[in-house]
């Protein structure tokens, strides 16, 4: 096809081959290539006159961008699960219809959720930096212990796919499951994975271990505030793969440091990236890893392809393979 009858579209940083290969065979595709993102100036300048869109996280899809894209833009494809960086309702006001990769990121980032758990319990962080600064001089009865992860109580906040997918996990090492969410899993759900639904307070004060799984909303920001942390164990851990704003990081720093909780682990920050002078990070009991929880190579191959069809069928003018707004469809008839 001649580059002029091609949809135009701006891909927001290169992606696995997977993804990048038939957007640019099909498209008039142009690739950000910065290993960072492009500033917002940039952004706004390189969506102008698109057809279709393909974002990071790390994108804001606001009014703004929408107005500079222009009325041709037929739809956003994000290349991840969560889409807090989008106005949705914005995209759906326009008839924009806006895709995101669910699925195929459910056990690679429970995966890291269990990583981080187990991690956090186990000092595993914090023994590597003991040995590399020379300080490991014997076996030690009392060198680095922790909680046992087995046997104990895990508390998830969220029990969807990913949330679920950590509960396989915990079946696997004896733990006893609560979960919170907005609304109640199918009893044959629970039943399947023994798990009890119980009041986000009951679920705090009786885990040992609690990881987050919600959507960032404005519900779930600040979500685990200092009243919400004080009432959890003093020997327990929190784990956040979700979002980085549903934790009030500076009364996390209060409640590590003052030992109101045994330790966290975190994949995903507020602001991202943090800061290295962060105060998190002066603590040997927090753990932070730079929001890898989908980053095995063949998720990210997956997320790419899932991401690319998301594009073209929008350019196309066809249905997205999942549309995160797919009430869009109805409003906007025909497009
Ligand atoms: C990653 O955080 C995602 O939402 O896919």
């Amino acid at each position: 096809m001649p580059a002029s009858s091609r949809p135009k579209v701006f891909v927001a940083r290169i992606l696995p081959e997977d993804g990048l290969r038939p957007v640019v065979e099909a498209c008039d595709a142009r690739v950000w290539e910065g290993e960072l993102p492009p500033s917002r100036d940039e952004l706004l300048a390189a969506v102008e006159g698109c057809d279709g869109v393909l974002a990071l996280l790390t994108d804001r899809v606001d009014d703004e961008f929408l107005d500079r894209a222009g009325p041709q833009l037929k739809v956003v494809s994000n290349f991840a699960v969560g889409f807090d960086n989008i106005d949705v309702p914005a995209c759906t006001r326009r008839g924009i219809p806006v895709g995101n990769t669910p699925g195929v990121l459910t056990e690679t980032t429970a995966d890291l959720a269990w990583a981080l758990l187990m991690a956090a319990a186990r000092r595993v962080a914090e023994g590597d930096r003991y040995v590399r600064a020379g300080r490991w001089r014997t076996w030690g009865p009392m060198l680095l212990l922790g909680p046992d992860v087995h046997g104990s109580t895990l508390g998830l906040v969220g029990f969807g796919r990913i949330g679920q997918a950590l509960a396989r996990r915990a079946m696997g090492f004896g733990m006893t499951i609560l979960y919170h969410d907005v609304r109640r899993a199918e009893a044959a759900i629970e039943t399947a994975y023994g798990a009890t639904y119980v009041p986000l307070e009951t679920l705090l004060a009786r885990s040992d271990y609690v990881s987050l799984h919600v959507n960032l909303t404005s519900e779930t920001r600040h979500l685990m505030n200092a009243e919400r942390l004080r009432i959890m164990n003093p020997s327990a851990v929190l784990v956040n793969t979700s979002r980085g704003p549903v934790v009030d990081q500076r009364a996390l720093y209060e409640a590590l440091r003052h030992g109101v909780i045994f330790a966290a682990a975190l994949d995903v920050t507020d602001p991202e990236p943090m800061a290295s002078d962060d105060p998190l990070l002066t603590l040997e009991n927090c753990l932070v890893v730079p929001h890898i929880a989908s980053a095995s190579r063949a998720t990210r191959g997956k997320m790419a392809a899932m991401a690319a069809a998301n594009l073209l069928a929008g350019v196309r003018g066809e249905r997205l393979p999942t549309p995160v707004n797919p009430e869009v469809y109805e409003l906007h008839e025909g497009r």
